[in-house]
């Protein structure tokens, strides 16, 4: 079960997970209220119960309480779940906004991972989010934590460096795994279980994310770099004209100039450098350091995937119903630019089948037969 699903980055990591240990995965339901992202996650898993909708809506009531009328219809149509897992939205934590949006109410979705948890008692528990989630003036997380062990789970966080995972950018998150005690294999914690960092591999630059699409010839959009306008040109002319990735500051916007920390702004990138952190600003020069290393313009929607880990048999495109496409370029670079890398997932799954917290339906005990008796006579009261 996914939620705030997006174009499904966390639910990509475990299908591949899922595949390398042979089992078929079954995406009981996946919820996100923009269309766009929800549109991506059917177009790559067709069988899929893929919902556009309000996670509040599926879950809407308090935590601790019983479960309400919604709640139990979403308990009856999921059924028994896995591996709950959701990236709630996290503008409201980012260190890129000022202190006051610390307490943005969108911050308390977070909580409503722990309300989900509570109706259908998974196995394991997933959430994803910046590290400046810790922050939270509603203290989101360790409520979360406090809800989670009271309902029989235990719980681990971790920031989570995913050049560490093989993914060519330097972006960490912040990750809560819960995992119920009943699933918890003899000797293993959920400490255990999330440590995903690979200490010894050396990581990817972006000639090895991108390096064999520099010339690739467009069949749309997705390999097609934004035209920059007549500023943008200018200033990428002069990073490459004088071989530099830092636009000094008479070249930037008046307002851009004297004393700033945006060095990295209208940046060029490196080959030999994993990228910066991705994010739906990638297309412009402006926004980040997103000019392509050996050409003048900025990423294309392709690398950028790439980058943030997503497999070429991934679509976010459907280039067969050329010209006119579902989605629009914005769509795309939003979504890329929110979607969690799936190697984060992977890893973390595959560490879940190999402790065997996780298993094929067939083997799998019935560990949460009472649960869901427990649910039953909580409604009928
Ligand atoms: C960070 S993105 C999720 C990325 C996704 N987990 C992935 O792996 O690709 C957050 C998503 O939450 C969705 N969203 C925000 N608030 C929501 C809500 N109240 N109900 C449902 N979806 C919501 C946004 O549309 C956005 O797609």
């Amino acid at each position: 079960m996914d939620l705030f699903a997006g174009c499904g980055g966390l639910t990509l990591g475990i299908a591949q997970a899922a595949h390398r240990h042979d089992v078929s995965l079954d995406v009981r339901l996946a919820v996100d209220f923009e269309a766009a992202p929800t549109k991506v996650f059917k177009t790559n898993f067709p069988k899929a119960n893929v919902q556009e909708g309000a996670v509040e809506s599926y879950f809407d009531g308090d935590l601790g309480a019983s479960l309400t009328p919604q709640e139990a219809e979403t308990l009856s149509i999921v059924g028994e779940v896995g591996i709950l897992i959701g990236g709630p939205p996290c503008q409201g934590h980012s260190n890129l906004n000022n202190h006051t949006r610390r307490d943005d109410p969108k911050n308390r979705l977070y909580l409503r991972m722990a309300r989900a948890a509570e109706v259908l008692r998974p196995r394991v528990v997933v959430i994803e989010n910046v590290l400046a989630v810790v922050n939270d003036k509603q203290q989101v997380v360790s409520r979360t934590i406090v809800h989670l062990k009271k309902l029989g789970y235990d719980v681990a966080t971790s920031r989570i460096n995913l050049l560490k995972l093989g993914v060519a950018q330097t972006r960490k998150r912040h990750i809560l795994l819960a995992v119920h005690r009943d699933a918890l294999p003899f000797g293993f914690s959920a400490a255990d279980l999330l440590q995903i960092e690979d200490h010894n591999s050396s990581p990817h630059d972006l000639r090895w994310a991108i390096g064999d699409l520099f010339d690739v010839r467009p069949k749309s959009f997705f390999d097609e770099a934004a035209v920059p306008n007549a500023d943008s040109q200018r200033r990428m002319k002069y990073l490459f004209e004088n071989d530099e990735y830092n636009l000094p500051n008479e070249h930037r916007p008046e307002c851009h100039r004297g004393e700033h920390n945006y060095t990295s702004m209208y940046g060029r990138l490196w080959w030999d450098r994993p990228s910066q952190t991705i994010t739906s600003g990638f297309a412009t020069m402006g926004r980040g350091r997103f000019v392509h290393p050996g050409v003048p313009r900025c990423l294309t929607a392709h690398e950028a995937a790439r980058i943030q880990g997503f497999p070429d048999y991934f679509k976010f495109v459907d280039e067969r119903v050329k010209p006119r496409y579902e989605l629009t370029r914005t769509d795309v670079q939003i979504i890329i630019g929110n979607a969690v890398p799936p190697p984060l997932t992977e890893a973390l799954t595959s560490n879940l089948f190999d402790a065997g917290v996780l298993q094929a339906k067939d083997d799998s005990p019935q560990l949460l037969e009472d649960d869901y008796a427990a649910a039953a006579v909580d409604l009928a009261c």
